[in-house]
């Protein structure tokens, strides 16, 4: 079902139709937790807080590219949106994966899987809500923790602020959210006023560790985790700029920024086929790629210092493009 709902928003993406976000149902009432959240708060929180996030998000989307996008879309690029963008985005995923990792079912426990990942990563469970409630308490102003799955398949515990999140290009930890733990003062001060490590204590009682299993073995194949190993590999980021810049002028007819810049696309070209490739990347697809990139880029560079014909540093630019964007699906710029 979840599978069905991300590749729709996907498809209507592509297609162009705009997506409005709206409030996820909760699958409790607000007073199902009352030894550790009271009912007011629960209220409060989903009914106030929550939905402005989903409002403010709709207000400022609308009428723009973003507005097609799946929410994933829009956070993996945070640091080029603006903040009321970036801050309601995070506020309304945030708050969906809270609310969806809350249970009143008692006695729930890992699986068989994701057990070992956190023997593996943290040794036991206990030393795992240690290292979250000491990353959720040493926040400064208002954050989340969070259990990170990230690229190379390690469990990491780390914190943001405001709404920021590890899907986020500026999180310095990336990767998907497995568990994320309010520590916005709404989310705990009528009931814990400055006490936050006691609402620490209280929140384990009500983990739902069966959601949390299922979001680990879909995390390991989501396809997410790939645009976020991308994103993380700098000399693809890189080159990707000067792409930006020469290409895209050309487009325009305008032929001085490659004139200018042919030397140092062939550099970046040659840096990037030397640069790690990360490793959900590493195939025969990604290595003809790299050096088909390296190839046209020298070629261009040649074409450019003999004074070749712009038509034919045109086409060959076009190729280099394509081949690019053979690697990089998101043609942003
Ligand atoms: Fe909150």
């Amino acid at each position: 079902m979840k599978f069905s709902i991300t590749l729709l928003f996907s498809l209507l993406g592509i297609i162009g139709i705009s997506q409005t976000h709206s409030l996820p149902k909760l699958k409790y009432s607000y007073s199902a937790f009352t030894s550790s959240i009271d009912s007011t708060t629960m209220e409060i929180h989903y009914t106030k807080h929550h939905q402005a996030y989903v409002n403010n998000l709709n207000k400022a989307i609308a009428g723009t590219k973003l507005e097609v996008l799946p929410i994933e879309e829009i956070m993996l690029n945070a640091s080029l949106t603006p903040d009321a963008v970036r801050n309601n985005a995070g506020g309304h995923y945030n708050h969906s994966l809270f609310w969806d990792i809350l249970t009143p079912k008692k006695d729930k426990k890992p699986s068989a899987e994701l057990y070992k990942a956190i023997e593996e990563n943290f040794k036991s469970i206990d030393s795992l809500k240690k290292l979250m409630n000491q990353a959720a308490a040493s926040r400064f102003g208002s954050g989340w923790a969070w259990l990170v799955l990230t690229p190379e398949k390690k469990l990491v515990v780390t914190s943001t602020a405001n709404q920021d999140n590890p899907i986020m290009d500026v999180s310095k930890v990336r990767g998907i959210p497995l568990i994320g733990i309010d520590v916005w003062e709404h989310a705990y001060y009528l009931k814990y006023q400055n006490k936050r490590a006691d609402y620490l204590g209280a929140i384990w009682n009500i983990i739902d560790w069966d959601v949390i299993s299922n979001r680990y073995t879909a995390a390991l194949t989501d396809p997410l985790m790939q645009k976020i190993e991308k994103d993380n590999w700098q000399e693809l980021k890189d080159f990707h700029k000067i792409i930006a810049v020469t290409y895209h002028s050309i487009e325009e007819n305008n032929f001085l920024p490659i004139k200018e810049l042919s030397g140092e696309l062939y550099l970046k070209a040659l840096i990037l086929k030397k640069s790690t490739v990360p490793n959900s990347l590493k195939n025969e697809k990604t290595k003809s790629a790299l050096e088909k990139i390296s190839l046209l880029s020298k070629e261009i560079n040649s074409l450019v210092e003999k004074n070749i014909k712009e038509e034919n540093i045109k086409k060959k630019m076009e190729e280099l493009h394509n081949t690019f964007h053979e690697l990089q699906e998101n043609c942003s710029h």
